[in-house]
């Protein structure tokens, strides 16, 4: 665990944004390959939202931002910090985290994006933590945004089944420990993981050109099983790790908020920390797996449900490209 001081980073606003457009399970049956019953059965999944051609990742982001915000009672003069965590930014550079803090008006805050795939949530929590915790920042808005559809290959019924778009937003400020808050963040990454998911062009590794459109290179790549394996042990042991070596059991727990990329992977998690379904959120039925915005509307949605009291002892945890995987265990501080 890391060194603690007086002060910690809390939660104290939380917000979503989502385009209104769903696709069904059913839609897609018209599109590819594909069933109901397979997609609902292997993943979870019975919806997604998809954004209309042309809107940006800082679209929903900002909306997200803005509820957190009025959660919160901040304005975006108050706002010191914006990192935004995706992987469909909505340019290579600048940051979307610029666009954002131009279009928000937060004229104090310095910005930018950070990338961890699905879970850039939870290493851009660990980064705000310790932004708080040393005293560089007190305020920071951690924006997950995704326009997945925009990097799926829609002729692919391995993966165009999986993803969504949408946003979620928490505030997170400098807080008394005694309140509660962040009481501990792991990261973990092991670039085994590449080669079994990614985008192979658009970078400098392949830059755009007519090839790479060509041979479908500008799309999400993914050995569905592969990945699968590591997802749930990662996800199952790094929730383990947290909640038992801050001394808690899975009793102790209140709410346990997963990246949702697949009901499967979080059940399993679940059962390894020995947790009854009114302690999990599960949002991948409507949403699909949303990357670096899964955790954050989840935390929403469970906010909106009442799930969410001041104290709760939530746990975090994701797994995603890399392989990156992580959790964060906190206090709820934003009833
Ligand atoms: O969020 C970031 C990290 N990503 C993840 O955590 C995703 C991890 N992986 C998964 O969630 C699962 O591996 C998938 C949901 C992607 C796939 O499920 P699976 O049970 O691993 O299926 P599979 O890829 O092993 O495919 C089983 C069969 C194959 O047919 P054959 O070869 O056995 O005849 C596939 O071709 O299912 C077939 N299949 C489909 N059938 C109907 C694959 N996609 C579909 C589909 N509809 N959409």
């Amino acid at each position: 665990m890391a060194a603690r001081t007086l002060k910690t980073a809390g939660i104290t606003g939380v917000g979503m944004s989502f385009p209104e457009k769903r696709l069904t399970n059913a839609d897609l049956e018209k599109m590819v390959e594909t069933n109901d019953a397979w997609i609902v059965e292997r993943t979870g999944i019975r919806e997604r939202r998809i954004c209309e051609k042309g809107v940006p990742a800082s679209h929903h982001g900002i909306q997200a931002a803005r509820q957190a915000l009025e959660h919160a009672g901040k304005t975006p003069d108050d706002v010191d910090l914006i990192i935004v965590p995706t992987v469909t930014p909505d340019m290579l550079f600048p940051p979307t985290a610029c666009v954002i803090q131009d279009q928000l008006g937060c004229s104090n805050a310095w910005a930018f994006d950070m990338e961890a795939a699905c879970s850039g949530f939870v290493f851009a929590m660990q980064n705000a933590r310790a932004q708080i915790e040393s005293g560089f920042a007190k305020c920071v808005l951690v924006i997950g945004t995704e326009v997945m559809s925009s990097i799926v290959d829609w002729t692919d019924r391995n993966t165009c089944i999986l993803f969504g778009d949408g946003a979620g937003a928490v505030v997170l400020e400098s807080i008394e420990e005694e309140r509660g808050g962040i009481i501990d963040s792991r990261l973990h990454v092991d670039g085994v993981g590449v080669k079994h998911l990614h985008m192979l062009a658009g970078g400098s590794l392949n830059p755009p050109s007519h090839e790479t459109v060509d041979k479908g290179m500008h799309s999400i790549y993914q050995e569905g099983m592969e990945v699968y394996k590591y997802a749930v042990r990662g996800m199952a042991n790094i929730t383990a790790e947290i909640v038992e070596q801050n001394g808690f059991s899975g009793q102790d727990v209140d709410l346990f908020v997963p990246h949702q990329a697949n009901i499967r992977i979080i059940d399993a998690a679940q059962r390894r920390v020995g947790l009854q379904d009114s302690q999990v959120v599960k949002t991948i039925d409507r949403f699909g797996n949303t990357t670096a915005a899964s955790i954050p509307t989840a935390l929403r949605v469970a906010y909106e449900e009442g799930r969410l009291k001041e104290g709760s002892l939530v746990v975090l945890c994701a797994f995603g490209a890399g392989f990156t995987w992580g959790s964060v265990l906190l206090r709820w501080t934003a009833s």
